[in-house]
Order: structure tokens, then sequence, then C-alpha cells
């Protein structure tokens, strides 16, 4: 494919010859469509008018050397594939995307990094948020007569409108955001994954008596004895040092999904609902802190909720354990980028009223702007009764 330069220099600068990516001109008059000219070819739609006119002003003001490839229209908006000139697409686009979207003058602004060459990534540029649209989108799970949580579990859909899934096995969880945000909503999707899948052991710790309903699937279901939550966290985490044992007499790096088919014994959920109520008890935070540090690899998912992520409750090495995180809005930028761990998006410009809608970061992935799915009460509940058919022992 042809790529179009766009370069910040200037033209007496350097000499460099492909400092030729002018700005679009607009129609002239009588003319219906406008039209790009990159080196006095003209190059394309409105599209490629709209994008290449911000992104010259954002190569301008960042010093950037880029090529733009292909750019076409989508549903939501405008994709562009860009590739800079010696510098990492990641680096340059995490610290200046906000700033580039208002430059863009679109409400939001996403990349995807190309896995094979990190000067290049596909930019988004979201006009119409198809999340607005997508308000308490059923989850696909509800009607399923059984689940296994080694698949991964529909979540929600991202500002394109595609699928967003989760595989929870593997990785531990952390849900954040304001009260009413949708943490519960979000988690009650993992839940009823496990609720529906007869391999797999659910231990709930429920602070603020939210998740009650699951109480009756539940293998231990604790609320504010800090006693039993604690022996509850020691016993999951001597569930993980008796896999330990099983799985290195077969030889195994981890507990994996042909493990648990023989051994009948599938994966581990331990869902806690506002963790800080246990990081604050001294002896559930030193158990919790080895569980989601080890038990990752026993199949053991741990899976909590937090209205307000502060470096104090959770700092960055138990926080870095928990390698999915859903922030939906936060009080702010703070708390934000404790939750994420990056600046790069911040989730306190989430509006308040637009529940369901996070921020999802996946280990090594710029975090995605996504909506989750919305189990309502009654579902749960009716899910909750299915899920109580007669499950086998442990
Ligand atoms: N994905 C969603 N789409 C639309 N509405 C949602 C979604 N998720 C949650 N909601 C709405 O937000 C309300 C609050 O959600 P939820 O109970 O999950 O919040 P929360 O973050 O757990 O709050 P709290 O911290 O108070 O427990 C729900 O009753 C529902 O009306
Ligand atoms: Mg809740």
């Amino acid at each position: 494919m042809a790529h179009s330069f766009v370069s910040a220099r200037t033209k007496s600068g350097s000499g460099n010859s492909f400092i030729d990516a002018r700005m679009p001109q607009q129609p002239k008059n009588g003319s219906k469509k406008p039209e790009v000219r990159v080196r006095g070819r003209r190059v394309g739609s409105a599209a490629r008018m709209r994008f290449m006119r911000g992104w010259t002003v954002a190569c301008k003001r960042y010093g950037w050397s880029s090529s733009v490839g292909k750019i076409r229209r989508t549903e939501s908006g405008i994709e562009a594939r860009v590739s800079f000139v010696h510098r990492n697409a990641d680096l340059e686009l995490g610290k200046t995307l906000d700033d580039v979207r208002g430059i863009f003058g679109v409400p939001s602004m996403s990349y995807a990094l190309d896995p094979k060459h990190s000067s290049r990534a596909t930019l988004s540029l979201i006009e119409r948020d198809l999340l607005l649209e997508r308000e308490g989108a059923l989850w696909p799970g509800i009607d399923a007569s059984s689940l296994s949580l080694w698949d991964p579990i529909d979540f929600g859909i991202d500002q394109l409108g595609q699928p967003i899934r989760l595989s929870v096995v593997g990785h531990h969880a952390l849900f954040a955001g304001e009260t009413g945000a949708g943490k519960t909503a979000a988690q009650n999707m993992v839940i009823a994954t496990a609720a529906l899948d007869p391999t797999t052991r659910l231990f709930v710790l429920d602070a603020n008596e939210m998740l009650w309903g699951w109480e009756a699937v539940a293998e231990r279901y604790v609320i504010d004895d800090m006693k039993a939550a604690a022996e509850m966290l020691d016993f999951v985490l001597s569930e993980h040092e008796r896999r330990n044992k099983v799985r290195r007499r077969h030889g195994l790096d981890k507990w994996s999904r042909e493990l648990a088919d023989e051994t009948g014994e599938g994966p581990i959920v331990l869902a806690i609902d506002e963790a800080p109520e246990y990081l604050r008890n001294k002896a559930c935070q030193d158990v919790l802190r080895r569980i989601a540090a080890r038990a990752r690899i026993s199949a053991i998912h741990t899976n909590i909720t937090m209205q307000s992520p502060n470096a104090t409750i959770i700092d960055t090495t138990l926080r870095n354990n928990f390698g999915l995180r859903a922030v939906f809005r936060v009080a702010d930028s703070s708390a934000s980028k404790v939750a994420l761990g990056t600046s790069a998006v911040d989730a306190s410009t989430i509006e308040r009223e637009h529940r369901g809608v996070c921020y999802l970061h996946r280990d090594g992935l710029v975090p995605t702007r996504m909506r989750t799915f919305y189990p309502t009460p009654e579902q749960v509940r009716e899910l909750c009764s299915r899920a109580l058919a007669p499950r086998p022992a442990p």
C-alpha cells in the first residue's frame, strides 16, 4: 500500500523531501467532494481529509515524522494506520492521547498497537459513541444452561461495537469505580459463569452484602467477620498449595484445562466485593497478597472490587498482580492512575450517568474504552436458582 507521509518538520529545517503533507485544502466553490493532496496527488475522501488535517497538527506539535497508511470510515468514526519514524508508537501516543483527541475534536480516541512493529499503530477516532447507544445490553450468557470458566466470558462491547471477551483463568481481576458505576454488575458475570460451570468452586467475601444472592451457590460465604474471612483466604491458599503438589506430580507448570478434566477439579473463583474492607485487616491482607502473587497458576481466579483505589490500599505490587482491570468512573485522575497503572486514559472523565462504561486494562495493552453487559438483578436471581442444581463434590 502507498503511504502518505506527514511530518512535523519544516521544509527549511532539514531539507528532507518527504515534508510535503499539506494541510488539506477546503473544497473549491462548486466542488462536491473535498480533496486532500499529498505530494501534489489527490489522495482521498472526506475521512482522509479530516484525519490528515488533525494528524498534521499533532505531528507538528510533537515533532513526529510519520507515515499514514489505510484510512477508513467505521460505524463509529475513522480508523487510520500510522507508522512513526524512529519512535515507539505506544510511548508517543500513550503520553499524548488525550491532547491528540482534543486536536481531532472527537469525544474519544484510542489506539491499537501493531504486534509486529513497535512504531506502528491503528488510531480510532470515535465520533459517534456506540457505547452510549447500547445502555444496559443484556449479558449473552444469561440463558445458558451451563458455561465453562475456561472459555472467554462475554463481557461487553468496545467503542466500535465489537464484542469484548475476558479470559479469566490464569489472571486475577480488579473492578474499580465509585458507587453505582457498575462493578457488581461486571462481577456478577464472572460469578454467574462460575455458578454455571459444574467443575468450578466459588468463595465469596461480601462486605456490603451485595452478592448475597450467590450465598447458596458458594462453598463459603462471609460478610464482615474478619476471622472467618481470614480462614476462608487461608483455605483458598491451602488449595493452591495442594494443587501445586498435584500438578508437579503431573510435570506441569500450571493447572491446565486437561488436568482439570482428568482430576475433575476446575477453576476456583474467589470473589471479593469492596476488597479494602478486608485489605485493612492485617491477617486478611497477608494471605490475600500471597494468593494474588501465586495462585493464578492453580486456576484460582481472584476477582475484587473497590470504590476508591488509592496507593495506600492497593500498592503497585499488589495492583500488578491483577492483570485484568476494569476501571469505571472514579473520583479523580489519581485514582484512575492507581487502578489502571497508566495516565494515557483517565477514568474520572467517564460521565456519572454512563453506568457500565469503563476502561479495560489487559496485560500489556492500552486500556480499551468499553461498556459491560448488564445482567439485571432478576436475571441473576433466576440464573442462581438454575445454578443450584446439584454440583459434584470437589
Ligand atoms: N453495563 C451497564 N449498563 C447499564 N446500566 C448499568 C450497567 N451496569 C450497571 N448499571 C446500572 O448501575 C446500577 C449500579 O450498578 P452496580 O450495582 O453494579 O454498581 P457498583 O459499582 O457495584 O456500586 P456499589 O459500589 O454501590 O456497589 C445498576 O443497578 C444498574 O442500574
Ligand atoms: Mg457493588
